[in-house]
């Protein structure tokens, strides 16, 4: 009897006493993920999130492929990468939050820190997809993440490079080095051995989970938890139904991401305080930035028939498809193994485009600067559409279809996100807004005409089966471009700034440069809602930068404290 007692008493205690930490990390996405092995390797970490291993339950999710195979803009719709920091943007982040530890060589040690990086695989690539590289961008000390460029190249990306050099862009010999200008067929983070996504769950939560870090999976945090003198001292979480409070005796870490990050601070008390009291949710830090100022880079593309096999075939196909997830499995190649964009090119619209801006429009752009382009192409070798869903959506005629899509890289609109509820398991609302400014509509007018050009020229032309097939040669006037694309606009799945860093004294600012949350105490918030504004490169490669940084950040203080301590 007594025994038993103390059986019981041994497991609730050592429930108890679990359930404090030294870190708690909202969110194991990208950035959170890496952020909480790298404290792990010196303190006790939970980590929080709201799914579950999902390359598990969903397999064709270890394929660079399925980056883009299930992610429509269908509402309906369930469930790779390359790093391109532009030197302009970094030091930009530096200036805006006063702090010049961002200035691009500054930062560069932490985009290097997360990554190993492979060069390409000559033997196995196309030779007529030939690549320039500089492995001296990359640390030899760098990883877990691989960086590398798949083997498999989309065929339709080689016709893409010679469409880039018909309308005056140049090869870039390398971005890394904080230049985007030009086109490059771009690195991607694929395990070079067997071409699998290296994502931060394989890369950073490979086998065991070190000892010091416990993941609370299929958990949602609801409420960050805060003592009298506004300390972050815990966060809820409801974990199937059962709620439970984890103690953090040093800091909390939001990284839920650029809709749920906003949303758990709203829900805790953090954000604008009319928003908050409609909710009747107690203000514990007015921030009237929360939620506001989001930016993203949204795209559009015309589509073409072509003389090269794309997406289309995988899509109409269905043996095909599990033929080519059979080989991708067994001897690691084939078009599952192509993150499909593997081709991307950044410029400035050229003057003869410009001729039509307005003043207003020519004011926002210059404010970008001379190191920032103003758009980006991507080799998309399906067809386009609305987006509504990429392998639904392709036409099952016979023919293979592709695009160039145009992404707009100095947009000027800005979107929000705003609570239905004061509960985390009711979604946040998100606008996104996108082109609302004219100087967006205008410069996505400029970059449709480009994308056309490109399709025009003589260098494209031979995989270019009779016209333009989406929306045709019938759209011409800007309007009619216009219209067209504001019904067919996309985004690129690079949302961020919804709890934007700056200096004290800039009311939208939510943090500090060191991503600490102005008002409260402990909390910080690392992901790509942290950013001052996006840069015109993918975020992917910023977000591990920036949990690298703040990781260094949060265990250099700690060395700081116990110093003194002593
Ligand atoms: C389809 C797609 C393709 C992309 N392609 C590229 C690319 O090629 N290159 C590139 O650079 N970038 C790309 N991106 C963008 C890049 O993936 C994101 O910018 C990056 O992953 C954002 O990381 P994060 O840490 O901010 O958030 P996330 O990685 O989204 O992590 C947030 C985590 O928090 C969890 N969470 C949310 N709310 C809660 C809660 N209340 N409680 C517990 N857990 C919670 C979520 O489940 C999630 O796991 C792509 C994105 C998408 C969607
Ligand atoms: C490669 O990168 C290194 C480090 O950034 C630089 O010093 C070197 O000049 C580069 N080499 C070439 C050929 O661009
Ligand atoms: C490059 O080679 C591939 C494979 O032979 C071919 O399909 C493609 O059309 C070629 N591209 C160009 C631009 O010639
Ligand atoms: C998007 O296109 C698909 C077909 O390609 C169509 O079924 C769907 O209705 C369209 N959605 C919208 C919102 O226009
Ligand atoms: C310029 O950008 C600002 C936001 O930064 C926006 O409010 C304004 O409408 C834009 N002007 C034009 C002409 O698009």
């Amino acid at each position: 009897m007594l025994s038993s007692y103390a059986i019981l008493i041994f497991l609730w205690l050592s429930e108890a006493l679990c359930s404090t930490f030294d870190y708690i990390v909202v969110g194991g996405g990208t950035s959170g993920l890496a952020l909480a092995v790298r404290l792990a390797q010196s303190h006790s970490v939970a980590v929080v999130e709201a799914g579950t291993y999902y390359e598990i339950s969903y397999p064709l999710a270890k394929t660079p492929g399925a980056d883009v195979l299930p992610v429509g803009s269908d509402p309906d719709a369930t469930s790779g990468a390359d790093w391109g920091p532009s030197r302009e943007a970094l030091d930009k982040w530096a200036e805006a939050v006063d702090d010049p530890s961002y200035a691009f060589d500054n930062v560069l040690p932490y985009y290097q820190r997360s990554a190993a990086f492979t060069p390409p695989n000559l033997a196995r690539r196309l030779a007529n997809a030939t690549t320039l590289y500089n492995s001296s961008a990359f640390d030899p000390a760098g990883g877990p993440l691989q960086v590398s460029f798949t083997d498999f190249v989309q065929p339709f990306s080689t016709w893409v490079a010679r469409g880039m050099e018909g309308i005056g862009l140049p090869q870039s010999s390398e971005y890394n080095n904080g230049e985007l200008e030009g086109y490059h067929y771009c690195m991607s983070t694929i395990r070079p051995q067997d071409q699998s996504r290296s994502s931060s769950q394989a890369a950073f939560l490979p086998g065991l989970l070190p000892s010091n870090l416990r993941l609370y999976k299929n958990a949602l945090a609801k409420r960050i938890l805060f003592d009298e003198d506004k300390n972050a001292v815990g966060v809820e979480i409801d974990k199937v139904g059962i709620s439970t409070t984890l103690r953090a005796t040093r800091e909390v870490v939001v990284s839920a991401g650029v809709f749920q990050s906003p949303q758990l601070l709203m829900v805790s008390g953090i954000g604008p305080r009319e928003h908050l009291e409609q909710h009747n949710i107690p203000v514990i830090s007015e921030l009237p930035g929360v939620g506001q100022g989001m930016q993203d880079h949204p795209f559009f593309g015309p589509s073409y028939r072509v003389a090269v096999e794309t997406l289309t075939r995988l899509a109409n196909n269905p043996e095909y498809l599990v033929q080519e997830y059979l080989r991708w499995l067994k001897q690691h190649e084939g078009v599952l193994s192509s993150p499909i964009a593997d081709f991307l090119a950044w410029e400035k619209i050229p003057d003869d485009l410009r001729t039509g801006f307005s003043e207003g429009t020519r004011h926002n752009l210059s404010l970008f600067g001379d190191g920032w382009p103003e758009v980006e192409y991507l080799s998309g070798a399906g067809y386009v559409g609305n987006v509504s869903d990429f392998y639904y959506d392709q036409p099952d005629d016979g023919y293979e279809y592709a695009s160039i899509l145009a992404v707009l890289t100095a947009p000027t609109s800005q979107g929000t996100v705003t609570l239905a509820s004061d509960d985390t398991w009711d979604l946040p609302i998100i606008d996104p807004n996108w082109l609302e400014t004219e100087s967006d509509q205008q410069l996505a007018v400029a970059a449709f005409k480009r994308v056309r050009q490109a399709f025009a020229s003589d260098d494209m032309n031979p995989v270019v089966i009779g016209e333009e097939y989406d929306p045709g040669p019938q759209v011409q006037t800007d309007k009619e471009i216009l219209d067209w694309i504001r019904n067919n606009v996309m985004t690129l799945w690079h949302p961020s700034r919804t709890c934007r860093m700056g200096t004290p004294d800039d009311r939208m600012a939510v943090l500090d440069s060191r991503a600490r949350v102005y008002g409260v105490n402990r909390l910080r918030v690392v992901d790509a809602s942290s950013f001052p504004f996006l840069p015109p490169g993918h975020p992917q490669a910023t977000c591990y930068m920036l949990a690298e940084k703040i990781a260094d950040d949060i265990l250099l203080t700690q060395q700081e404290l116990t110093r003194t301590d002593l």
